[in-house]
C-alpha cells in the first residue's frame, strides 16, 4: 500500500482518476486533429501548445472541438517532458462561446443526461499549469474556458463577456461562479445580466487577467511564461497549483491546513533538497522532478 507521504506527494487530485481524460488516448500531440492544432514548444520542447482552430466559426466550442482539446490535454498531462500548457485561439477570437447552432434545439432531457458539452470541465482536472493566451473574443463558454485556466494573458484586442442572457440562457460552464470569485459580485452581475463585454484593460483592472501584450506578441509571451514554469520542479509546481486552487474551493482554515501539508510534503522530494542546496552552493538548481 502507498504510504501517506507518497499519496500526499502525488496530491489529492491524483487520487481521483479522471475517466474522461484517461479514456481518450487516440491522438498524440501534433496528431490528426480537425479543430485544434497541438504541438510542443519552447527551447527545451517542454511546453504544450493547443491552438483552437475553427476560424470560420470564431472558435465556437462544438463538441468535436471539446473532444479534441481534451485529447490533447490528456496527452500533455501524461507526457513527462511537458511542464506547462498554453491554450490559445486565433488573433481574432479565442473562442466565441459554445456552438449556438449545435445547441439551439437541444432538450432539457438531453442536457440533463449530461450529453450537452460532455467533458466540458475535464480541463479543471489537469494538474499541470495551463496559461490561456486570449486574443479577440472570449465570450460565454470562451470566457469560461479561459477562467478554467491557471493564468490568463490577453492581447490588446481581447474582449471578455458572458452574453448568454442575450440568447435566452445563462452561463453554464462556471461563469456565474468562477467569474464572480475573480472579479467580485457587481462586475460579474453586470456582465451576466447585461451581456456587455469588457476590454483587456478593464479585465486587467478587475483582476481577471495578469498581463496584456500586443496581439502578435501574446502567444510568444505566454510560451515564455510556460517555459519559466516548466523549468521548475514539476512535482512541486503541481503542489503549488493545487494549493492556490484550494483558495477557491475551501474555507480559509482548510486551505491553510492543506497548504501546510503540501509545504511539508515538498521536504520529501529530492527537488526541495536540490533547490535549497543549489541556493546555499550559489549555483543553478537542477530539478529532476522527484
Ligand atoms: C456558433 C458562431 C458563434 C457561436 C460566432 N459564430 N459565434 N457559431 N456559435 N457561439 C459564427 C457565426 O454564426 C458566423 O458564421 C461566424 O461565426 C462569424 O460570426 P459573425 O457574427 O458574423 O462575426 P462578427 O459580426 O464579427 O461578430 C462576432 C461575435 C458574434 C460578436 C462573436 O459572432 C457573436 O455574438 N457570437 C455569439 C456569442 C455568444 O453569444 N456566445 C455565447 C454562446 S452560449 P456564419 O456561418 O453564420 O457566417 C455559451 C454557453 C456556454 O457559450 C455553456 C457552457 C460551456
Amino acid at each position: 500500500m502507498a504510504s501517506l507521504s507518497a499519496l500526499l506527494l502525488r496530491g489529492p487530485s491524483l487520487l481521483r482518476p479522471c475517466p474522461q481524460l484517461s479514456a481518450a488516448r487516440t491522438y498524440a500531440a501534433g496528431g490528426d486533429f480537425k479543430y485544434i492544432i497541438s504541438e510542443k514548444k519552447g527551447k527545451k520542447n517542454n511546453v504544450g501548445l493547443i491552438q483552437l482552430n475553427r476560424p470560420k466559426a470564431l472558435n465556437a466550442l462544438c463538441q468535436p472541438l471539446i473532444n479534441e482539446m481534451n485529447q490533447a490535454l490528456m496527452t500533455f498531462q501524461e507526457d513527462p517532458s511537458i511542464g506547462a500548457i498554453v491554450l490559445t485561439g486565433s488573433e481574432k477570437s479565442f473562442a466565441a462561446g459554445a456552438d449556438i447552432k449545435e445547441m439551439s434545439d437541444k432538450t432539457l432531457q438531453f442536457c440533463y443526461s449530461e450529453k450537452l458539452l460532455k467533458g466540458w470541465d475535464n480541463m479543471s482536472q489537469v494538474t499541470k499549469p495551463i496559461i490561456a493566451a486570449v486574443n479577440g473574443f472570449a465570450l460565454g463558454g470562451g470566457c469560461e474556458l479561459a477562467l478554467m485556466c491557471d493564468i490568463i494573458y490577453a492581447g490588446e484586442n481581447a474582449q471578455f463577456g458572458q452574453p448568454e442572457i442575450l440568447i435566452g440562457t445563462i452561463p453554464g460552464g462556471g461563469g456565474t461562479q468562477r467569474l464572480t470569485r475573480v472579479v467580485g459580485k457587481s462586475l460579474a452581475m453586470e456582465m451576466v445580466l447585461t451581456g456587455d463585454r469588457i476590454s483587456a484593460q478593464e479585465a486587467k483592472q478587475a483582476g481577471l487577467i495578469s498581463k496584456i501584450f500586443p496581439v502578435e506578441k501574446l502567444v510568444e509571451e505566454a510560451i515564455q511564461c510556460a517555459e519559466k514554469i516548466a523549468n521548475n520542479s514539476k512535482i512541486v509546481t503541481q503542489m503549488a497549483k493545487e494549493s492556490v486552487n484550494a483558495a477557491f474551493e475551501t474555507t480559509l482554515a482548510e486551505g491553510i491546513r492543506l497548504e501546510k501539508k503540501l509545504f511539508f510534503s515538498t521536504f520529501a522530494t529530492d527537488d526541495q533538497k536540490e533547490g535549497m542546496s543549489a541556493f546555499v552552493e550559489k549555483r543553478k538548481a537542477n530539478f529532476k522532478d522527484n
